[in-house]
């Protein structure tokens, strides 16, 4: 992806943030809404699909693997080619930052006859891959990595490839959603055994788009050779992108901020539980179901937050939210303790080490730990600020900052807001809108 020019900004003592803020389509849903509607035969019309970076370049690649996908009139339509109807790209798919797009088309090239090579940026490039190269080698597909395993790396599929009976050994939505897309063109059964649930976008959607598809248990089970049927696929909100206004609700004095039709996925809904057992005043209104994932109405206001012990088992539920999280406990009363939280060391950038030091930079008293964070929160006083941030390529830390400079004495610098593109085009307006 070409140099990007840093975008600095700065966020200081912010008066109430007050409406309804407008979030982009959910990213997972997005990056599966594109894939599945690729592999169906016919046109599929996607509305609210996130036009943020990662999504853009799972269009690039398909695009570039033959798939015609335009947007028309705010919606988008995926002409689909059908599965095993990939076609061989003629350059590298680049990946910018976008591990999603990474890990999920490396499964769908890995059942079709072509040759991908995955390239993406300096923060893509550290993040491990052997979890999807593992079970991808062991369906048949040849894959040459950097060391360690790491991007770049080129997969060679196979067709036909061998049905995998993989279990998960670490909880990840990427790699199962991997072997079930790589398993949409393996004749005979997939299956994926999850002992500890994730987000389930991937049974979900595939299930719509008329895969025959079965969860017993711990089991996912996926008959190969699928005949997708195209869809009008509707993207719900981003849960993960209205965490950071309605966050910034509950800090900041005064505030009140609404976020209508946030998907709820129970795979993602985690850090709405443990807000509230923070005693935030989060109003969950109108919950319905749209498009087969549950979405509701979220309503924040300001509140005196109070630490908690953050139970590991919800990190799957939230494993994106922690940035976030850890922001609103620096202005608790109290401490709140996680742990449990490894994974969040290989995210776009290692969030616990990146998180510890920019907090402390804007004053607030945390411990790291190998596996989580341990805050001594404010009890609702503004901290003091004043900190430069540096993001490294990660969109959720340069967003988690600007959102405490919100409730800061000083304002808080972040090097660049750039990465927030990623996920949150419109970011910067999103968050001033609610302050006019
Ligand atoms: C995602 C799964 C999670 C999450 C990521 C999106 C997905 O990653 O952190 O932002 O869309 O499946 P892991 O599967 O690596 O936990």
């Amino acid at each position: 992806m070409s140099h990007k020019e840093a975008r600095p900004g700065t966020f200081g003592a912010s008066p109430p943030l007050r409406g309804t803020a407008r979030v982009p389509g959910d990213k997972s849903i997005s990056h599966r809404a594109l894939m599945l509607a690729a592999m169906a035969r016919g046109t599929s019309r996607i509305e609210g699909l996130s036009e943020g970076e990662d999504v853009r370049a799972t269009a690039a690649a398909l695009r570039a693997m033959g798939v015609p996908i335009e947007r028309e009139g705010g919606a988008w339509t995926v002409d689909g080619v059908g599965t095993g109807c990939l076609l061989q790209p003629s350059g590298a798919l680049d990946m910018g930052n976008s591990g999603t797009s990474t890990r999920l088309l490396m499964g769908l090239v890995a059942s079709h006859p072509i040759t991908a090579t995955f390239t993406g940026d300096a923060s893509l490039s550290r993040r491990p891959m052997a979890r999807v190269v593992e079970p991808l080698r062991r369906l048949g597909a040849a894959i040459d990595s950097s060391p360690g395993r790491r991007l770049p790396l080129r997969v060679r599929g196979l067709c036909p490839a061998i049905p995998l009976a993989h279990r998960m050994t670490v909880a990840s939505a990427q790699v199962k959603s991997a072997i079930l897309l790589a398993g949409l063109n393996i004749p005979g059964i997939t299956r994926v055994i999850e002992p500890v649930p994730t987000r389930d976008h991937s049974e979900r959607m595939l299930k719509a788009f008329g895969a025959d598809i079965r969860v017993e248990g711990e089991e996912i089970l996926l008959g190969g050779e699928a005949e997708l049927k195209p869809q009008l696929v509707v993207v719900p909100a981003d849960a993960s992108a209205a965490a950071f206004p309605l966050v910034a609700s509950l800090i900041v004095p005064g505030s009140e901020v609404r976020v209508e039709g946030v998907g709820m996925n129970p795979g993602r809904a985690g850090l709405f539980h443990v807000l509230r057992e923070m005693g935030a005043d989060l109003s969950i209104e109108n919950e319905r179901e749209e498009g087969g994932e549950p979405v509701a109405d979220i309503t924040a206001r300001h509140s005196a937050l109070r630490g908690v012990d953050v139970p590991p088992a919800l990190a799957p539920s939230m494993i994106d939210e922690f940035p976030i999280l850890f922001i609103a406990a620096a202005f608790a009363q109290g401490i709140t303790r996680t742990s449990g939280l490894g994974e969040l060391r290989v995210k776009e950038s290692d969030r616990l080490a990146v998180m510890a030091e920019g907090l402390r930079a804007i004053g607030a008293r945390i411990e790291e730990q190998a596996d989580g964070l341990i805050l001594h929160g404010t009890g609702g006083d503004p901290l003091p600020g004043g900190g430069r941030i540096d993001p490294r390529l990660d969109h959720r830390i340069a967003m988690s900052f600007a959102v405490a400079g919100l409730a800061c004495a000083a304002p808080v610098s972040v090097a660049d807001m750039s990465p927030a593109d990623t996920s949150f085009p419109g970011f910067e307006a999103m968050i001033e809108g609610l302050t006019r």
